[in-house]
């Protein structure tokens, strides 16, 4: 099967996804699976796309969603961020503008490859459902989550790596050294983002699948670059430059 990267949560963030891809190119990976938000918040978006048309897989986020149909559900700096996003794709040839949106209609919810289960949200709600670390003392969540899993589930989307074990625990990747072996017990296993990471950690997260190991790995990027677009598009709030800067 050999070495897949398994990115999530680019957010319009260019440089972020650039420094990740030469990451992933240093360590010879050619497969590269995208979870979800490839656009939303950031000041990138149809580089972005441009970008994930080239990868093995790439699933609809609910950013993603949101600018090809209504943002529901959205926060109002959220929601006006997808309204400057869906202009710009508008804002090219009326070409250009098609195959993108084309793109993104054609991004499936799920994908499954033997036992293992990719999503951006959750295995039960894959567009739009939280998986958070604190919901491991929300058992009965947990155990309906798991019960959509039938062995191992890849996800994104809160923008926390870190593993989940069906007897509800939660694992940061400091937690285990960076390093999961993939073993007997169904798993949940969140890859973190690369555009806008919330782990107070401003590096890009993303994770390499290997067999049965899986990495959690952290790239280095400027996210003073990426704020300084931002904070020049009024439609872009300057706190979602803000956060870059320190991950949260
Ligand atoms: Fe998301």
């Amino acid at each position: 099967m050999g070495k897949i990267a398994i990115i999530s949560d680019i957010h319009g963030n260019l440089e972020a996804l650039q420094s990740v891809l030469a990451d992933i190119a240093s360590l010879q990976i050619d497969r590269i699976f995208c979870l979800g938000d490839v656009i939303g918040y950031g000041p990138n978006p149809r580089e972005c796309i441009d970008v994930c048309r080239n990868f093995e897989l790439t699933l609809l986020g609910n950013h993603d969603n949101g600018a090809l149909f209504d943002p529901e559900g959205f926060s109002s700096g959220a929601e006006r961020a997808i309204f400057w996003t869906r202009a710009q794709l508008e804002d090219t040839s009326k070409e250009d503008a098609q195959t993108r949106w084309d793109f993104l209609a054609g991004l499936p919810r799920t994908h499954r490859m033997d036992d293992v289960m990719f999503v951006h949200g959750s295995p039960r709600s894959p567009l739009n459902e939280y998986v958070f670390p604190e919901d491991i003392y929300n058992q009965r969540k947990i155990e309906r989550i798991f019960g959509f899993i039938q062995k191992y589930c890849f996800q994104g989307h809160t923008h926390v790596p870190g593993v989940f074990t069906e007897n509800f625990r939660f694992y940061s990747p400091s937690e285990i050294g960076n390093r999961y072996t993939l073993g007997e017990q169904k798993l949940m296993i969140n890859v973190g983002s690369v555009g806008q990471p919330r782990d107070s950690d401003p590096r890009s997260s993303y994770v390499v699948l290997d067999g049965k190991d899986v990495e959690f790995r952290r790239v280095d990027y400027d996210p003073g670059s990426t704020r300084k677009k931002i904070l020049g598009i009024p439609d872009i709030d300057d706190f979602l430059g803000d956060r870059l800067l320190e991950g949260r």
